[in-house]
Protein backbone atom coordinates (compact mmCIF):
# COMPACT_ATOMS: atom_id res chain seq x y z
CA UNK A 1 0.00 0.00 0.00
CA UNK A 2 1.29 3.75 -0.87
CA UNK A 3 2.90 5.36 1.59
CA UNK A 4 1.88 8.74 2.79
CA UNK A 5 3.66 11.83 4.65
CA UNK A 6 0.55 12.48 7.78
CA UNK A 7 2.65 15.92 7.97
CA UNK A 8 1.69 17.07 4.87
CA UNK A 9 -2.05 16.04 4.20
CA UNK A 10 -4.81 17.94 1.98
CA UNK A 11 -6.77 19.40 4.30
CA UNK A 12 -9.94 19.38 2.13
CA UNK A 13 -10.19 16.49 -0.68
CA UNK A 14 -13.01 17.06 -3.28
CA UNK A 15 -14.30 13.99 -5.40
CA UNK A 16 -15.91 14.22 -8.62
CA UNK A 17 -17.45 10.62 -8.43
CA UNK A 18 -17.91 9.64 -12.02
CA UNK A 19 -18.30 6.30 -14.27
CA UNK A 20 -21.25 4.38 -12.20
CA UNK A 21 -23.23 3.94 -15.60
CA UNK A 22 -20.06 2.83 -17.20
CA UNK A 23 -19.31 -0.22 -14.72
CA UNK A 24 -22.38 -1.01 -15.20
CA UNK A 25 -22.47 -1.09 -19.00
CA UNK A 26 -19.18 -2.90 -18.67
CA UNK A 27 -21.08 -5.94 -16.71
CA UNK A 28 -24.15 -5.54 -19.05
CA UNK A 29 -25.62 -4.24 -16.05
CA UNK A 30 -28.62 -1.53 -15.64
CA UNK A 31 -26.89 1.66 -15.19
CA UNK A 32 -28.70 1.62 -11.38
CA UNK A 33 -26.81 -1.54 -10.38
CA UNK A 34 -23.51 0.74 -11.34
CA UNK A 35 -25.07 3.47 -8.68
CA UNK A 36 -25.41 0.80 -5.90
CA UNK A 37 -21.99 -0.18 -6.36
CA UNK A 38 -21.03 3.64 -6.57
CA UNK A 39 -22.44 3.79 -2.72
CA UNK A 40 -20.20 1.28 -1.47
CA UNK A 41 -17.44 3.22 -3.07
CA UNK A 42 -18.45 6.29 -1.26
CA UNK A 43 -18.51 4.22 2.36
CA UNK A 44 -14.75 2.99 1.73
CA UNK A 45 -14.01 6.84 0.62
CA UNK A 46 -15.79 8.34 3.59
CA UNK A 47 -14.03 5.43 6.20
CA UNK A 48 -10.79 5.91 4.55
CA UNK A 49 -10.75 9.96 4.72
CA UNK A 50 -11.91 9.68 8.75
CA UNK A 51 -8.82 7.05 9.25
CA UNK A 52 -5.84 9.22 7.22
CA UNK A 53 -7.12 12.38 8.98
CA UNK A 54 -8.46 14.00 6.28
CA UNK A 55 -10.35 17.70 7.80
CA UNK A 56 -13.04 18.10 4.85
CA UNK A 57 -14.19 15.87 2.09
CA UNK A 58 -16.63 17.20 -0.62
CA UNK A 59 -18.01 14.61 -2.92
CA UNK A 60 -20.28 15.48 -6.06
CA UNK A 61 -23.05 13.27 -5.80
CA UNK A 62 -25.64 15.15 -7.80
CA UNK A 63 -25.63 18.15 -10.54
CA UNK A 64 -27.79 20.77 -11.70
CA UNK A 65 -27.44 19.05 -15.17
CA UNK A 66 -28.25 15.24 -13.34
CA UNK A 67 -31.98 16.11 -13.14
CA UNK A 68 -32.08 15.62 -17.07
CA UNK A 69 -31.24 12.13 -16.73
CA UNK A 70 -34.36 9.56 -16.79
CA UNK A 71 -36.70 9.51 -14.35
CA UNK A 72 -36.52 6.32 -13.35
CA UNK A 73 -32.13 6.74 -12.92
CA UNK A 74 -33.17 10.52 -10.91
CA UNK A 75 -35.38 8.50 -8.22
CA UNK A 76 -33.47 5.59 -8.00
CA UNK A 77 -30.82 7.96 -7.22
CA UNK A 78 -32.89 9.63 -4.62
CA UNK A 79 -33.56 6.73 -3.15
CA UNK A 80 -30.06 4.97 -3.03
CA UNK A 81 -29.16 8.97 -1.42
CA UNK A 82 -31.85 8.66 1.38
CA UNK A 83 -30.64 5.14 2.12
CA UNK A 84 -27.18 5.86 2.34
CA UNK A 85 -27.80 8.92 4.81
CA UNK A 86 -29.89 6.17 7.04
CA UNK A 87 -27.45 3.76 7.36
CA UNK A 88 -23.96 5.56 7.28
CA UNK A 89 -25.95 7.79 10.26
CA UNK A 90 -24.35 5.98 13.44
CA UNK A 91 -20.86 5.28 11.54
CA UNK A 92 -21.39 9.10 10.97
CA UNK A 93 -21.71 9.96 14.49
CA UNK A 94 -18.72 7.06 16.14
CA UNK A 95 -16.23 8.60 13.71
CA UNK A 96 -17.46 12.65 14.64
CA UNK A 97 -18.09 13.06 11.01
CA UNK A 98 -20.73 16.18 10.71
CA UNK A 99 -22.80 16.31 7.32
CA UNK A 100 -22.97 19.07 5.31
CA UNK A 101 -24.94 19.72 2.03
CA UNK A 102 -24.18 22.66 -0.97
CA UNK A 103 -26.40 23.18 -4.23
CA UNK A 104 -30.26 23.75 -4.31
CA UNK A 105 -31.13 21.01 -2.39
CA UNK A 106 -34.44 22.28 -1.84
CA UNK A 107 -35.05 20.48 -5.29
CA UNK A 108 -34.86 17.35 -3.70
CA UNK A 109 -37.60 15.19 -3.05
CA UNK A 110 -39.76 16.32 0.56
CA UNK A 111 -38.55 12.67 1.87
CA UNK A 112 -34.56 13.05 1.11
CA UNK A 113 -34.71 16.57 1.98
CA UNK A 114 -36.39 15.24 5.68
CA UNK A 115 -33.55 12.73 6.09
CA UNK A 116 -30.78 14.98 5.24
CA UNK A 117 -31.93 17.71 7.17
CA UNK A 118 -32.06 15.90 10.06
CA UNK A 119 -29.15 14.08 9.53
CA UNK A 120 -27.14 17.67 9.54
CA UNK A 121 -28.96 18.57 12.44
CA UNK A 122 -28.32 15.15 14.39
CA UNK A 123 -24.58 15.42 13.28
CA UNK A 124 -24.08 19.31 13.75
CA UNK A 125 -21.77 18.71 16.67
CA UNK A 126 -19.62 16.09 15.29
CA UNK A 127 -16.11 17.84 14.88
CA UNK A 128 -13.04 15.25 13.62
CA UNK A 129 -14.44 15.36 9.86
CA UNK A 130 -17.17 17.40 7.45
CA UNK A 131 -18.42 15.28 4.83
CA UNK A 132 -20.11 17.51 2.37
CA UNK A 133 -22.44 16.29 0.03
CA UNK A 134 -22.91 18.17 -3.48
CA UNK A 135 -26.38 18.01 -4.39
CA UNK A 136 -28.25 19.17 -6.87
CA UNK A 137 -25.71 21.36 -7.43
CA UNK A 138 -23.87 23.23 -10.30
CA UNK A 139 -20.96 26.07 -9.67
CA UNK A 140 -22.69 28.48 -11.84
CA UNK A 141 -26.20 28.70 -10.23
CA UNK A 142 -23.45 29.17 -7.19
CA UNK A 143 -21.95 31.93 -8.40
CA UNK A 144 -25.32 33.24 -9.67
CA UNK A 145 -26.65 32.77 -6.73
CA UNK A 146 -23.88 34.79 -4.40
CA UNK A 147 -23.88 37.34 -6.85
CA UNK A 148 -27.65 38.03 -6.03
CA UNK A 149 -27.01 38.10 -2.37
CA UNK A 150 -24.23 40.52 -3.06
CA UNK A 151 -26.82 42.77 -5.10
CA UNK A 152 -29.19 42.55 -2.88
CA UNK A 153 -27.13 44.06 0.14
CA UNK A 154 -25.93 46.47 -2.23
CA UNK A 155 -29.39 47.54 -2.96
CA UNK A 156 -30.99 47.27 0.85
CA UNK A 157 -27.79 49.99 1.51
CA UNK A 158 -25.93 47.33 3.55
CA UNK A 159 -22.88 47.05 1.55
CA UNK A 160 -21.04 49.68 -0.85
CA UNK A 161 -19.94 48.25 -4.17
CA UNK A 162 -16.06 49.11 -3.21
CA UNK A 163 -16.64 46.71 -0.56
CA UNK A 164 -17.15 44.00 -3.46
CA UNK A 165 -13.96 41.92 -2.99
CA UNK A 166 -12.86 37.95 -3.07
CA UNK A 167 -13.47 36.99 0.37
CA UNK A 168 -16.81 38.55 0.31
CA UNK A 169 -17.69 36.81 -2.52
CA UNK A 170 -16.10 33.36 -1.39
CA UNK A 171 -18.43 34.11 2.30
CA UNK A 172 -21.38 34.25 -0.06
CA UNK A 173 -20.75 31.51 -1.76
CA UNK A 174 -22.55 27.87 -0.43
CA UNK A 175 -18.96 26.66 0.70
CA UNK A 176 -18.78 29.83 2.73
CA UNK A 177 -17.78 27.44 6.31
CA UNK A 178 -15.11 24.96 4.21
CA UNK A 179 -11.63 26.15 2.79
CA UNK A 180 -10.92 25.81 -0.47
CA UNK A 181 -9.96 22.16 -2.09
CA UNK A 182 -6.10 21.18 -2.06
CA UNK A 183 -6.74 18.37 -4.00
CA UNK A 184 -9.71 17.47 -6.54
CA UNK A 185 -9.86 13.72 -7.58
CA UNK A 186 -11.88 12.70 -11.06
CA UNK A 187 -12.73 9.16 -12.10
CA UNK A 188 -13.00 7.80 -15.37
CA UNK A 189 -10.61 9.50 -16.72
CA UNK A 190 -12.88 12.53 -18.55
CA UNK A 191 -11.11 15.89 -18.54
CA UNK A 192 -13.41 18.12 -17.14
CA UNK A 193 -14.82 19.83 -14.61
CA UNK A 194 -18.54 19.38 -15.15
CA UNK A 195 -19.98 22.61 -13.12
CA UNK A 196 -17.90 21.96 -9.94
CA UNK A 197 -16.79 24.20 -7.53
CA UNK A 198 -15.90 26.62 -10.28
CA UNK A 199 -14.60 29.83 -8.16
CA UNK A 200 -12.82 27.02 -5.02
CA UNK A 201 -10.73 24.97 -7.47
CA UNK A 202 -8.97 28.66 -8.57
CA UNK A 203 -5.37 26.77 -7.24
CA UNK A 204 -6.49 23.08 -6.41
CA UNK A 205 -4.55 20.16 -7.24
CA UNK A 206 -6.26 17.94 -10.16
CA UNK A 207 -5.59 14.13 -10.29
CA UNK A 208 -7.42 12.43 -13.07
CA UNK A 209 -7.91 8.38 -12.78
CA UNK A 210 -9.06 6.33 -15.44
CA UNK A 211 -10.80 4.09 -12.63
CA UNK A 212 -14.41 3.78 -12.58
CA UNK A 213 -15.91 5.19 -9.27
CA UNK A 214 -16.79 2.06 -8.30
CA UNK A 215 -13.80 0.02 -8.64
CA UNK A 216 -11.88 3.07 -6.51
CA UNK A 217 -10.91 2.06 -3.63
CA UNK A 218 -8.66 2.90 -0.33
CA UNK A 219 -5.24 1.76 -2.64
CA UNK A 220 -6.09 4.65 -5.14
CA UNK A 221 -7.10 7.03 -2.56
CA UNK A 222 -3.68 6.64 -1.14
CA UNK A 223 -1.98 7.21 -4.07
CA UNK A 224 -3.51 10.15 -5.18
CA UNK A 225 -2.93 12.06 -2.03
CA UNK A 226 0.35 10.63 -2.56
CA UNK A 227 0.76 12.00 -6.18
CA UNK A 228 -1.01 15.81 -4.33
CA UNK A 229 2.39 15.27 -1.58
CA UNK A 230 4.86 15.33 -4.64
CA UNK A 231 3.31 18.78 -6.33
CA UNK A 232 5.25 21.87 -5.69
CA UNK A 233 2.27 24.14 -4.87
CA UNK A 234 3.39 27.56 -6.50
CA UNK A 235 0.37 29.78 -6.35
CA UNK A 236 1.72 31.73 -9.36
CA UNK A 237 4.96 32.70 -7.23
CA UNK A 238 8.52 31.24 -7.92
C1 LIG B 1 -21.61 9.27 -11.73
O1 LIG B 1 -21.69 8.23 -12.63
C2 LIG B 1 -22.81 9.37 -10.83
C3 LIG B 1 -23.68 10.52 -11.12
C4 LIG B 1 -23.46 11.44 -12.00
C5 LIG B 1 -24.88 10.62 -10.31
P1 LIG B 1 -22.43 8.38 -14.03
O2 LIG B 1 -23.84 7.97 -13.85
O3 LIG B 1 -22.23 9.73 -14.58
O4 LIG B 1 -21.65 7.29 -14.87
P2 LIG B 1 -21.19 7.39 -16.38
O5 LIG B 1 -20.43 8.67 -16.54
O6 LIG B 1 -22.44 7.38 -17.21
O7 LIG B 1 -20.34 6.20 -16.60
C1 LIG C 1 -20.48 14.89 -12.92
O1 LIG C 1 -20.63 13.73 -13.67
C2 LIG C 1 -21.50 14.94 -11.83
C3 LIG C 1 -21.34 13.99 -10.76
C4 LIG C 1 -20.35 13.15 -10.61
C5 LIG C 1 -22.39 14.01 -9.77
P1 LIG C 1 -21.49 13.71 -15.01
O2 LIG C 1 -21.43 12.33 -15.52
O3 LIG C 1 -22.82 14.29 -14.76
O4 LIG C 1 -20.66 14.71 -15.93
P2 LIG C 1 -20.49 14.79 -17.49
O5 LIG C 1 -21.88 14.74 -18.08
O6 LIG C 1 -19.67 13.61 -17.90
O7 LIG C 1 -19.78 16.07 -17.74
MG1 LIG D 1 -20.83 10.50 -15.83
Amino acid sequence: MTSIDPANLPKHIAIIMDGNGRWAKKRLLNRIEGHKKGTDAVRNIVRASREIGIEYLTLYAFSEENWKRPKSEVSALMTLLKEFLISEFSEMQENGIRLNAIGRTEKLPEAVRKTLSETITKTSSNRDMVLTLALSYGGRQEIADSVKRIAFLIEKGDISVNEVTEDLISGCLYTAQIPDPDLLIRTSGEYRISNFLLWQIAYTELYITPTLWPDFGKDEYLAAIADFQGRERRFGGT
